[in-house]
């Protein structure tokens, strides 16, 4: 059994997160990762703290295991999911997009694990720091939101300059990519993209088979012009996108025709103007599957990968 730090620190059975995904990361897909040994996380993202609360309490109906809140500390409901985390005893909070300083306090007051995800070791520092039990190192491959720096460049600086354990994100989907992940340092993963595609995720039908259908160069970044990078999946609307930028539409015109755009692709699977966010990493997902089976089959491959891979491979030492 693969034990590490990160499972000790937080009670769970595998090393791996279902990262937060707006829209996408609710209480029946956290819940499943959860009890398939892995820890489900919520998107709190730009909904009303009452729909968060109630998610929480779904997800308590569903499993008995431990699971995140994800945090979107950009939004305008961030405070008050901050607290509403506190009361109703959350056992670990992930934030996104920012700094989560002020509240890191009270969280842990809480007992609530906290893990940012970073982009940069001088915020791993920083958070460290403010005490956070741990840091996300998420790499510009990932799907949403990203930094510029590769997940490969990215964990090994992170792990060598804070104590707390490391979570690499950012295009891992497989055996290799976990194993490649705790070779660099981190104590466990964190993925998005392959839980698009989990049966219990509510992404639209289209949606998940875009993923399915994706090669490794299909994905691309817009927003770079607003200082709001988002990797997708290339179509006409991100084309659109990219031509506004080329023209130097502006922050307003620009914000103004993607506003929406994400949930119109998560909901209604809308291919003339929804954003697919989703990793470079899609061109390996080539299947639909329980969010439990996912987590079990990366864990049971990787044990097995770890074990082997010097003499499947031919590689010898000494
Ligand atoms: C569709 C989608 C939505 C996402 N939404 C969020 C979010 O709301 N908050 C957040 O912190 N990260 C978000 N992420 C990032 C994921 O939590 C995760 O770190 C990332 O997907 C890992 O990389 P991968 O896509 O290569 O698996 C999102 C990613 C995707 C693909």
């Amino acid at each position: 059994m693969l034990k590490t730090k990160l499972t000790e620190l937080l009670g769970i059975e595998y090393p791996i997160f279902q990262g937060g995904m707006s829209w996408i990361a609710d209480a029946k897909l956290a819940a499943a990762v959860s009890e398939g040994g892995g820890l489900g996380i919520i998107a709190a993202s730009n909904a009303p703290v009452e729909v968060v609360r109630e998610m929480v309490r779904e997800t308590k109906s569903l499993t008995d295991k431990p699971f995140g809140v994800n945090i979107m500390l950009m939004s305008d409901n961030a405070p008050a999911v901050a607290q509403m985390v506190i009361d109703e005893q959350v056992a670990v909070v992930t934030t996104g997009a920012g700094n989560p300083g002020k509240y890191i306090e009270g969280w842990k007051a809480a007992g609530i694990k906290v893990i940012p995800v970073v982009p940069t070791v001088a915020l791993a520092r920083r958070m460290e720091r403010a005490g956070a039990d741990a840091v996300i190192a998420e790499g510009t491959e990932a799907g949403g939101h990203i930094g510029e720096l590769t997940t490969m460049a990215l964990v090994p600086q992170v792990a060598d300059a804070v104590n707390i354990p490391v979570i690499a994100a950012g295009g891992i989907a497989d055996a290799r990519g976990v194993s490649a992940a705790l070779m660099l340092g981190a104590e466990g993963v964190q993925l998005g993209t392959i839980f698009i595609c989990a049966q219990e995720s509510p992404a639209h039908p289209d949606y998940k088979q875009l993923v399915l259908d994706a090669k490794d160069t299909d994905t691309v970044v817009t927003g770079r012009a607003n200082g709001h990078p988002v990797r997708s999946l290339k179509n006409k609307f991100t084309r659109r996108i990219l031509e506004m930028e080329k023209a130097d539409a502006g922050f307003e015109a620009i914000e103004n025709a993607t506003v929406g755009s994400y949930r119109k692709a998560v909901q209604d699977g809308n291919m003339e103007e929804g954003t697919f966010m989703s990793g470079q990493i899609a061109g390996m997902v080539k299947e639909i599957q329980p969010a439990a089976k996912i987590v079990g089959d990366l864990m049971a491959s990787t044990e097995e990968y770890l074990k082997t891979f010097t003499e499947k491979r031919g590689i010898t030492l000494g």
